[in-house]
């Protein structure tokens, strides 16, 4: 059950998607990717397309409530989220009506994997984007991520507010000062990496699966890599020391830290060369689809359960191939799929459509066939 008050072009909407496959048809600017945000959103405590969260508060409103009850095999969960346009903080969650201690907390009570056309961005974009997919699939699968995360960035946020002020000269003991955020630094890197090591092995051999499955000439080897300065140490935390020493005289210069593991990346390899760099866009493609239907295994297998699937208006941008490696993917699996044509969903054998369009007062409204 999705419940939805002043979100995006909602007043509001509540609505409960079949257990099976959903269609959700209707022109272009109606309000079909906003429900799969909602949901997104329900699930990693943040969109899938923009990192401002008021952003989604409906136009000339001051907040926006986003509420979802999934049941799972350990029986139903409830997860509130609310924005503020101006009270702080900006987002509150709410885990069975009571207030989340973290963000964090919200995390696994409702999983999700989302397609959509912008996906091709975790091969186009820069190594940001790439550790984005990593940190946010990680954190739905192991919920204490996503503070290990957070611990990092917060150290490094510190360690580099050193460094500036060192700049302005003011710092009486800089280096023992510098020290002590080094030995922060690498003791909270450390199950950082641990954990994107744990999450890239293992997506890399269902991503595998799923490639040579689609792939236009059966077999061809596709794997995932690790890439940073500790992706494969033995002891992360003195190679973290030792890089973070090694490079101090040069972050004094630039005045933040460029050794560690915030500059991760993971190369997608075939044939034990990098995708990115002389791949076609075909084999672009099937490795982005083949990253995303390796996620949903893994999910299954760590979780006990599969992940709701969100389908955004991928179809139209498929091939054959690809088009049905998706749809048997979603058997069994709750699956909400969007498109601007029923017909696109043809083949997809959906339980319910949903017509969707936008009256002329700018509101969505959500029509069962
Ligand atoms: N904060 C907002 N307040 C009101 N309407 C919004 C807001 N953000 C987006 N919209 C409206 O939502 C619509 C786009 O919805 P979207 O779900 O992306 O469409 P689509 O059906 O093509 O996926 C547009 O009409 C846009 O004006
Ligand atoms: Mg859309």
């Amino acid at each position: 059950m999705l419940r939805v008050k002043q979100f995006r072009n909602y007043p509001f909407l509540e609505l409960a998607p079949s257990p099976g496959i959903t269609v959700l048809y209707g022109p272009n600017g109606s309000g079909k990717t906003n429900l799969l945000e909602a949901m997104h959103l329900l699930s990693l405590g943040r969109s899938h397309r923009t990192p401002t969260d008021r952003e989604m508060i409906a136009q000339g409103e001051m907040s926006a409530v986003i509420h979802g009850q999934t049941i799972r095999s350990d029986g139903k969960h409830d997860i509130e989220v609310r924005l503020f346009q101006q009270e702080k903080p900006q987002k509150k969650v709410l885990l069975y009506g009571k207030p989340a201690q973290r963000i964090a907390d919200m995390m696994g009570h409702a999983t999700v994997v989302m397609f959509s056309p912008e996906d091709i961005r975790i091969v186009r974009d820069g190594p940001a984007a790439r550790r984005r997919f990593v940190d946010m699939q990680l954190s739905q699968i192991r919920p204490g991520y996503l503070q290990v995360l957070r611990t990092y960035l917060t150290v490094l946020e510190n360690r580099n507010t050193l460094l500036k002020q060192d700049k302005l000269g003011m710092v009486s003991d800089f280096s023992a000062e510098l020290d002590i955020w080094d030995e922060q630094l690498a003791a909270a890197a450390a199950p950082l990496v641990k954990n994107r090591r744990w999450f890239l092995d293992q997506l890399s051999k269902t991503a595998a699966e799923e490639y040579a499955s689609i792939a236009e000439n059966p077999g061809e080897p596709f794997a995932l890599e690790y890439v940073g300065p500790l992706a494969k140490a033995d002891d992360p935390i003195a190679r973290m020391l030792d890089g973070l020493r090694r490079s101090r005289d040069e972050d004094r210069r630039r005045q933040h830290t460029t050794f560690g593991p915030h500059r991760d990346d993971i190369a997608l390899m075939l044939y034990g060369r990098d995708l990115r760099a002389m791949g076609s866009q075909g084999q672009l493609r099937t490795a982005v689809l083949s990253m995303k239907l390796g996620e949903i295994r893994l999910i299954q297998d760590e979780m006990g359960e599969p992940p709701a699937l969100l389908l955004d208006d991928v179809f139209s941008e498929l091939d054959v191939k690809r088009r049905s490696a998706l749809l048997r993917s979603t058997q069994g699996i709750q699956t909400l799929i969007t498109c601007t044509d029923r017909q696109d969903a043809a083949d997809a054998r959906a339980d319910q459509f949903l017509r969707v369009s936008e009256g002329a007062d700018g509101a969505a409204k959500v029509e069962a066939e």
